[in-house]
C-alpha cells in the first residue's frame, strides 16, 4: 500500500488545489449570472484551522508537493495570508501558488509574498476597459492591471495570465493579449472554455478551440513548440518568435491531458474531488469535525483518489456537467 495518492491508472496526485471561498467580486458572463449564486453558508465552510489541517495531512502523509489556493476569488477570504503562512511552515515546504483575478493585489501582493506565496495565475480576458466591464460585469480592468504589476514586482513569479476567449466578444484579442504579456513579462495561456458554468450554457460550437487560437496567433507571431518538458501541466507551450517569450494553450476539450493528471481538489466546504469533473465527492469535513485522527482522513483521501476516473468525459455521449460550478470548485 502506497502512502501516496495513487490511482488505478498509475497517476500520482502531488498537486493539491484548495478552494477558499465560492464567492467572487467579478461576475464573468461565462462563469455565473449577474446576480451571483447562492453562496455557501459560513458554517459549511472550513475554518482556517481546518483548511490548514487538511493541507498538512496532504503534505505530511500523502506526498503533496504543490498547493494552489483558488476560489471563487481566494483573496476575498480574510485569513488567506495566515493560511499561506501556515502552509509555508510545513515540512517539507510545498510550493505555494494562487489563482486570482488580481483585484486588490496592488495593495496585498507584498504581504502575500511575505507570507510565503511563491507565484500567482491571474485571469484576464481583455485589455479594453469597456469590454472588461461587459465580460466581468464590473469596471475593474485598471485594478487588475495594477495588481498584475504589483505581483510581478513583489516576486510572485512567473506571473501567469489565463485568458478565456468568447466568440464574438473578445476573440479578436489573442494577439494584443500576447503582445501585452510579452511586454510586461507575464506568461500568457489561452484556455478552451469548459462546460462548468453555473448557467449550463456551454456550447461546443461557441468554444474557441486551441486550433483557432494558434491560427490567429500564427498570423502575427512565429510559434515553435517549446523544448521544455510539459510534465503534468495543463498548458502546451510555444516559443514566440524564437523565444525567450512563450505562450501556452490549455486545450482541455480538444486535446485532453487527463492521462498525466497530478491533481486532487478540496472545496471550501471540505469536499474532496478527484477530478474537476467528478460526479461524486468525499466529505472530509465531517471526519475532521468528528475528531477522527489524521491517518483516518488520509485513508479516505487515498481511497477517493484510487477511484479517480481515467479522465473527463466532455467528448463522450451522455456527458453531464458536475453539479458544482467552476466557481465552487476552483478550476
Ligand atoms: P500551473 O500550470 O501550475 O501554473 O497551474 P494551472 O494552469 O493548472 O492552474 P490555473 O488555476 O491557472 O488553471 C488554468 C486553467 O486550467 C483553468 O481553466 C483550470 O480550470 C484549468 N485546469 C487546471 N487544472 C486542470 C485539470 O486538472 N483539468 C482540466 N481539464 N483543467 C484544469
Ligand atoms: N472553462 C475554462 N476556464 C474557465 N475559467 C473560468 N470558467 C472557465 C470555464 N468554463 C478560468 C478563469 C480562470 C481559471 C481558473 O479558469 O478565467 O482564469
Ligand atoms: Fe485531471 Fe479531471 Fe482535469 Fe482530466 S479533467 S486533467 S482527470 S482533473
Amino acid at each position: 500500500d502506497s502512502p501516496l495518492l495513487v490511482d488505478r491508472f498509475g497517476r500520482v496526485a502531488t498537486d493539491l488545489r484548495v478552494s477558499l471561498t465560492d464567492r467572487c467580486n467579478l461576475r464573468c458572463t461565462y462563469c455565473m449570472p449577474a446576480e451571483g449564486l447562492d453562496w455557501m453558508p459560513r458554517a459549511d465552510r472550513l475554518t482556517d484551522d481546518e483548511v490548514v489541517r487538511l493541507v498538512r495531512i496532504a503534505v505530511e502523509r500523502l506526498g503533496v508537493t504543490n498547493v494552489r489556493f483558488t476560489g471563487g476569488e481566494p483573496t476575498l477570504r480574510r485569513g488567506v495570508e495566515g493560511i499561506i503562512a501556515a502552509t509555508a511552515a510545513l515540512a517539507p515546504r510545498p510550493r505555494i501558488s494562487m489563482t486570482t483575478n488580481a483585484i486588490g493585489l496592488a495593495a496585498r501582493a507584498p504581504a502575500l509574498a511575505a507570507a510565503g506565496l511563491d507565484r500567482i495565475n491571474v485571469s484576464l480576458d481583455t485589455l479594453r476597459p469597456e469590454r472588461f466591464a461587459e465580460l466581468t460585469r464590473r469596471d475593474r480592468l485598471a485594478d487588475v492591471l495594477d495588481g498584475l504589476a504589483a505581483a510581478r514586482d513583489a516576486g510572485l513569479t512567473p506571473v501567469k495570465v489565463n485568458a478565456v476567449l468568447v466568440r464574438g466578444r473578445n476573440d479578436d484579442e489573442a494577439a494584443p493579449l500576447l503582445r501585452y504579456c510579452l511586454d510586461h513579462g507575464y506568461h500568457l495561456r489561452f484556455i478552451e472554455q469548459m462546460p462548468l458554468d453555473a448557467q449550463h450554457g456551454w456550447d461546443r460550437a461557441e468554444m474557441i478551440t486551441a486550433a483557432e487560437i494558434l491560427t490567429a496567433l500564427g498570423r502575427e507571431f512565429e510559434l515553435t513548440p517549446s523544448p521544455r518538458p510539459r510534465g503534468a501541466a495543463p498548458a502546451e507551450r510555444w516559443l514566440v518568435d524564437g523565444g525567450p517569450g512563450e505562450v501556452g494553450v490549455i486545450a482541455s476539450v480538444t486535446r485532453p491531458f487527463c492521462g498525466d493528471c497530478d491533481r486532487t481538489r478540496l472545496t471550501a466546504d471540505g469536499q474532496l474531488r478527484s477530478c474537476l469533473f467528478s460526479q461524486t465527492e468525499t466529505d472530509l469535513r465531517a471526519p475532521l469535525r468528528a475528531g477522527l485522527p489524521d491517518e483516518e482522513v488520509a485513508r479516505r483521501w487515498r481511497a477517493t483518489m484510487w477511484a479517480k476516473l481515467a479522465g473527463h468525459e466532455i467528448n463522450e455521449a451522455g456527458f453531464a456537467q458536475p453539479i458544482r460550478p467552476m466557481s465552487a470548485i476552483g478550476g
